[in-house]
């Protein structure tokens, strides 16, 4: 009998979604180029269901049922083009293959095209929630073509988390649609552990909490609005004791943040799609700053604000100010992903549906938690919505949100603590709301040096101004 679906690359995430299929009741083939893992994962989980090992690709793809479902899982790049290359002729018209790695949507959409031109459906799927949701039930968002989204939707769903009922699983639209998706879920994910970090910070150094305390304060917020995992595991982190010196976990482990690299492509693609994301290109240039040791150290010594501690009748208020804070810049956070991923569509033509997104997050991946609810309401209702902020609850949250937040930040700042996270996000709002904004300034500094001309709010048309002359203007 064959498989039903296969999966190669056995490392971790590939194991643990090939045990999560067998779990469900799948034959499934897998494959690893090191035999060592293949044999591995046969000794210890073959109890779990029904595997086939295979020790070369092209035994991987006998093996399976046509048209054949096969899983890729192995690291983003040139290794994924290595193995794709391998397995397209082994393929016959109609196989899907799926990516489910952190590929780059650019190179999903080239061999997406690539493979279509032979019959083969190619799928580029993000897959979040690490090596556990992997096992347990990740949020998946597949890309390709609806014809291969047929082909894989009851495997999928089966293996994707549950939130009621609903599977944590949907098409997000052609192409590279899903890669992209899931880039920008791991912006959002940056940002949303920069905002943490920034309200750890000021609990510690602004209001003197030790991290046993602040564990605290998350668990509290945990059961609140911020009710999310991001918040959950920040909880436990705060509370580890580290083994070897009895300290706090957090003041042992070295302060450069490290990334592999989906944060920035966010911030790159936003920057080609003149996507605003403020919040998440900070999150990303905040873990660049801390690993530089160097210029960290030779700044050590510039000076700071002098004297500026809380009262200690002021604290429990902070301790709110901060969630009020944390809370409003989460929102915008997500306002400018979701922009993000509206932009995107458009440019590409994808169609995706902003409230199929929220949907399938609330489960299974890193960023999931109650609040996705709401984003999926306020896209229900309206799916047009230009931007999250204006959504009635959200607006109703930052309304109540407003002296706090501003106070958070103003306080940050007088002390010295740095808050990029904050501070842009309440920029980004403010700006947003603002009347008018010195853009006017700045075109009409362009035109003064490089006659690059501007518009009038008043008159339609182009002008620009002899400003080295006798400062007539004229419509260009
Ligand atoms: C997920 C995670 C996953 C990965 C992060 C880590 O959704 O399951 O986002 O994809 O663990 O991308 O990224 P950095 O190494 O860049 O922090």
């Amino acid at each position: 009998e064959k498989a039903h679906i296969g999966v190669t690359g056995l490392a971790t995430m590939g194991r643990n979604l090939a045990r999560n299929f067998a779990r469900r009741g799948h034959r499934v083939a897998v494959h690893n180029r090191r035999a060592e893992r293949t044999d591995n994962l046969i000794e210890h989980f073959s109890g779990e269901g029904d595997f086939v090992p295979t020790y070369s690709l092209s035994e991987l793809v006998q093996a399976l049922e046509r048209p054949r479902r096969l899983v890729i899982m192995v690291k983003a790049g040139p290794p994924t083009d290595e193995v794709v290359d391998e397995l397209a002729p082994l393929l016959d018209s109609g196989d899907v293959l799926v990516d489910a790695g952190n590929a780059h949507f650019e190179d999903t959409r080239r061999r997406q095209a690539a493979l279509a031109e032979r019959g083969l459906h190619f799928v580029g799927s993000g897959v979040s929630g690490g090596e556990e949701g992997a096992l347990e039930g990740p949020s998946i968002m597949p890309g390709g073509s609806q014809q291969a989204y047929g082909e894989l939707e009851p495997f999928l769903s089966g293996i994707a988390a549950d939130v009621d009922g609903t599977p944590c699983v949907a098409h997000i639209g052609p192409d590279g649609a899903g890669h992209f998706v899931k880039m920008v879920h791991n912006g959002i994910e940056y940002s949303d552990m920069q905002l943490i970090g920034e309200a750890y910070d000021l609990l510690r150094h602004a209001v003197g909490k030790e991290p046993a305390e602040i564990a605290e304060i998350f668990r509290r917020w945990n059961t609140g609005r911020l009710d999310s995992y991001l918040i959950e595991i920040t909880a436990e982190v705060l509370a580890h004791t580290d083994a070897h010196t009895g300290k706090p976990f957090v003041d042992v482990v070295l302060d450069q943040a490290e990334q592999k690299g989906t944060g920035r492509w966010t911030v790159q693609g936003a920057l080609e799609l003149g996507s605003p994301v403020s919040g998440i290109a900070e999150a990303v240039f905040a873990r660049s700053l801390s690993g530089h040791a160097d210029l960290r150290e030779a700044s050590r010594g510039l000076p700071g604000p002098t004297g500026t501690r809380l009262a200690s009748t002021d604290i429990d208020g902070f301790v709110d100010d901060i969630e009020q804070a944390l809370y409003a810049s989460k929102i915008v956070a997500y306002a400018q992903g979701f922009n993000q991923i509206q932009a995107g569509s458009a440019e590409y033509g994808w169609n995706v549906d902003l409230g199929s997104v929220a949907t399938i997050w609330r489960g299974g991946c890193i960023i999931r938690a109650k609040f996705l609810d709401r984003i999926r309401a306020a896209y229900e209702s309206d799916p047009q919505l230009p931007t999250l902020l204006t959504d009635r609850s959200f607006q109703r949250a930052l309304n109540e949100a407003q002296d706090p937040w501003r106070r958070v930040v103003s306080r940050a700042t007088s002390m010295g603590i740095p808050v990029p996270g904050f501070s842009t996000s309440l920029a980004y709002y403010d700006a947003l709301r603002a009347k008018r904004l010195p853009a006017a300034l700045v075109q009409a500094q362009r035109d003064y040096f490089g006659a690059h001309t501007y518009r009038r709010a008043d008159i339609d048309g182009v002008f620009h101004t002899e400003w080295s002359d006798d400062r007539s203007e004229y419509e260009v």
